[in-house]
């Protein structure tokens, strides 16, 4: 009975030593998690329970692997992260200081995507590529930068530092520093502080797949006349 109560003290010793490291390595992360996220509610509650710092975590020892050139073992700790974490970063992803991913679910990060420090994503951002090519295909996303839920970053395009992508939008295009990004393609609304003053009405906004089979109509038409059937 004494051995066992032995062991059981020994791992819950271990558990708590964990968090206590992971605390004072992660601690900037953390805070940055407190100041960003208004509903956190202490350093505590972040540590335990948010997956955006879990993933994190599980990142840098990916990232660590993956450079020693351990290919599977980083493959196969960013797998079982993005199974706990629902957000999978590809562990030759390059990610900088005080990074935060709130609520995180769905959030996708390429292997030759570069983001800078103070970067904040929500929920479903993917930085991904665009095809099917080698070499650096993902974006670099400069510092102090926040990428809105669902907004998707693609190719090898630059985000300029101290910008906004709005929720939804995507970006396939370099992007200024102090820029506000939104819509589909992303256009700019708002550069080093003023106004840019773009249409933003969806409603009229030009459909590609009408204008491809309105060109169409007009070169079957112009067919016809030329040997009419
Ligand atoms: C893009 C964003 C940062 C813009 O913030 P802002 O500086 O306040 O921008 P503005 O209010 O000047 O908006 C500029 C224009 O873009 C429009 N706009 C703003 N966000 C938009 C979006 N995501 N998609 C499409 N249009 C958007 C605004 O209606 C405004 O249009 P108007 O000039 O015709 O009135 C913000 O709207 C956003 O999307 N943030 C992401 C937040 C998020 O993902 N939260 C998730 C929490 S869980």
């Amino acid at each position: 009975m004494i051995i066992w109560l032995k062991i059981l003290l020994f791992i819950l010793g271990f558990i708590i030593l964990k968090w206590i490291i992971i605390a004072i390595i992660f601690r900037e992360e953390i805070r940055t998690a407190q100041k960003k996220d208004p509903a956190a509610k202490s350093f505590l509650e972040v540590l335990l329970l948010y997956e955006g710092l879990h993933a994190l975590i599980a990142h840098r020892i990916a990232h660590f692997f993956y450079k020693c050139h351990l290919f599977f073992i980083a493959r196969l700790i960013s797998q079982i992260a993005r199974h706990m974490t629902g957000i999978e970063i590809h562990p030759g992803a390059q990610i900088g200081r005080r990074f935060f991913i709130d609520h995180g679910m769905g959030v996708v990060i390429g292997e030759t995507a570069i983001i800078g420090d103070d970067v904040l994503l929500y929920q479903g951002v993917t930085l991904g590529g665009t095809g099917l090519e080698k070499g650096k295909r993902h974006p670099t996303i400069g510092n102090n930068i926040v990428i809105g839920a669902g907004a998707k970053v693609l190719g090898n395009i630059t985000i300029g530092d101290n910008s906004y992508i709005g929720a939804n939008a995507v970006v396939i295009k370099d992007v200024p520093p102090n820029s506000t990004i939104v819509g589909v393609p992303g256009r700019i609304t708002r550069q080093d502080g003023r106004k840019i003053d773009v249409s933003l009405d969806h409603i009229h906004i030009l459909d590609p797949i009408m204008q491809k089979i309105e060109e169409l109509q007009k070169r079957i038409e112009g067919l016809e006349k030329r040997r009419p059937l």
